[in-house]
C-alpha cells in the first residue's frame, strides 16, 4: 500500500475509535440472543434443517454463473412460482440478496428525467440504489405524508417513484403504507416498498404489510428479503411480468454475478412451505414475546422507549460512550444487544436495539429489561 494511502486509511480509523464508533467483527453466537433478524427462529429450525438436507441430496454444490449464462435452473422458477402465490404478485424475481434487490430495481428503472422521493431513513441499499440511478433524488421527513404530498404536488409533470420500507431497520416502526399509496396512486406516482423487516412477520402466512392491508396489486414492486424472518439468504422483486422482464434484460446486479447455488435456493422453497404450514402460529408466539416485552418495559423503563409493534425495539441512550457501555454491560452478562451509534443514527439518538424472536423465553425477555434499568 501507497504511504499517503495508508496515512488517509488511518486517519479515517483514528476518527471512528476516537468517536467510539469503531467497528469489529465478533462472532456472537454464545450469547443470548436480541440482536439477529431470525425472527421466527427459522435459521435454527431442526425442522427445516432436516427437510432442506432431504431435498438438497445430489445437487450441484454451486450455480456455476450467472442467471442468463449456465446459473439458470428449475429450482429457481419453482422458487419464483412459491413467491409470487405466496406474496400475492403476478411475477417474482430472484436476486441473490436484498442489497442486490434495491441496487437492481432502483439502478435500473429510474431515468435521468425522472425524480426519486425517499423517506429520510430508508436503508443504505436503497442509497446506493438511488446513487448508482441517472434519476435526481429528494427526501422527505420520517413518515411525512404532507411533505410526501407537497413534493408529488410540485413535480407533477415528472415521472416519480416513491420509496419506503413497510417496517423501518433501525425504530422498528411502521410506514403509513395506505395513506402513502394512496397518494402515489392520487398523484400517478411509483411505489416501491422494502418489505424487508416485515417479510414473514405480517400478512396471511407472512406474506408481508402490504398483502396485509391489502393493498398489494397497486404496488409497483416490493422486495421481500430471505435473510431474516425467512432463515436464509437471498431475496426477490415482487412485481408486474413487465417489471420482471425488464429486471432481466437491465439490472445489472442480477446480470453480472453468480446466481444463488442450488443448496440456498432449496433452503428459501422450503422456508416458505413451512410458513404455509406454520407461519400463523410462528407469528403468533412471536407476537406474544413482542406483546410481553412492550408491557414489562412500559412499566419500568429509565429511557425512552420508541413504541414498535414489531420485533424491533429501541430505547434511546443518548451518546456513543454511554451506548456502547450499557450494551457492553448487557454482553457480558449475556446478552447479545447492539448499539446504534452515530454516525448510522443522528447525535443525541443513539439507541440500544433489542431484537425479539420466537426462541427468546419470557424469562430471557425480562430478565434483560431488568439488567437494563439496574
Ligand atoms: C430495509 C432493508 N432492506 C434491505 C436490506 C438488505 O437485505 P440483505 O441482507 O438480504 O442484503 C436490509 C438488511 O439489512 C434491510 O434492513
Amino acid at each position: 500500500m501507497n504511504k499517503i494511502v495508508e496515512k488517509r486509511l488511518l486517519a479515517l480509523l483514528n476518527r471512528r475509535k476516537a468517536q467510539k464508533a469503531f467497528r469489529r467483527l465478533e462472532d456472537s453466537s454464545h450469547l443470548i440472543d436480541f440482536c439477529s433478524n431470525d425472527y421466527l427462529s427459522l435459521a435454527r429450525s431442526s425442522e427445516l434443517q432436516k427437510s432442506i438436507e432431504e431435498q438438497s441430496l445430489n445437487q450441484p454444490l454451486g450455480a456455476t454463473g450467472s442467471r442468463l449464462l449456465s446459473g439458470h435452473y428449475n429450482l429457481l422458477d419453482t422458487l419464483e412460482e412459491k413467491l409470487a402465490q405466496f406474496h400475492q404478485a403476478e411475477a417474482a424475481l430472484v436476486f441473490n440478496a436484498g442489497y442486490n434487490a434495491n441496487l437492481g430495481i432502483i439502478s435500473a428503472i429510474a431515468r435521468r428525467s425522472d425524480l426519486i422521493l425517499h423517506d429520510e431513513f430508508i436503508h443504505a441499499s436503497i442509497h446506493d440504489g438511488i446513487r448508482l440511478s441517472a434519476a435526481t433524488s429528494q427526501s422527505f421527513g420520517h413518515n411525512n405524508i404532507a411533505e410526501l404530498e407537497t413534493l408529488l404536488i410540485k413535480n407533477s409533470q415528472k415521472t416519480i417513484f416513491v420509496l419506503v420500507e413497510s417496517i423501518y431497520s433501525m425504530d422498528g416502526d411502521a410506514a403509513p403504507l395506505r395513506s402513502i399509496q394512496k397518494l402515489c396512486q392520487k398523484h400517478d406516482a411509483n411505489l416501491i416498498v422494502d418489505e424487508a423487516h416485515s417479510t414473514g412477520i405480517y400478512g396471511k402466512n407472512g406474506a408481508g404489510l402490504c398483502v396485509e392491508l391489502g393493498i398489494e396489486k397497486t404496488i409497483f414492486a416490493r422486495i421481500h428479503t430471505f435473510g431474516k424472518a425467512i432463515g436464509t439468504h437471498g431475496a426477490a422483486v415482487l412485481g408486474s411480468q413487465i417489471l420482471k422482464d425488464y429486471l432481466i434484460n437491465y439490472a445489472r446486479p442480477l446480470i453480472y454475478t453468480t446466481a444463488l447455488s442450488p443448496h440456498t435456493t432449496q433452503s428459501s422453497l422450503a422456508a416458505y412451505q413451512l410458513l404455509e404450514k406454520k407461519g400463523a402460529l410462528y407469528i403468533q408466539e412471536l407476537r406474544e414475546r413482542i406483546a410481553y416485552f412492550q408491557a414489562s418495559i412500559c412499566k419500568q423503563t429509565k429511557y425512552t422507549y420508541i413504541k414498535s409493534a414489531s420485533p424491533i425495539q429501541c430505547l434511546i441512550v443518548p451518546g456513543n460512550e454511554a451506548v456502547t457501555q450499557l450494551s457492553a454491560l448487557l454482553q457480558k452478562e449475556g446478552y447479545d444487544v447492539r448499539p446504534i451509534r452515530t454516525p448510522t443514527v443522528p447525535a443525541g439518538k443513539e439507541r440500544i436495539r433489542i431484537c425479539l424472536h420466537r426462541h427468546n423465553s419470557f424469562k430471557e425477555i425480562e430478565q434483560l429489561i431488568q439488567l437494563i434499568n439496574k
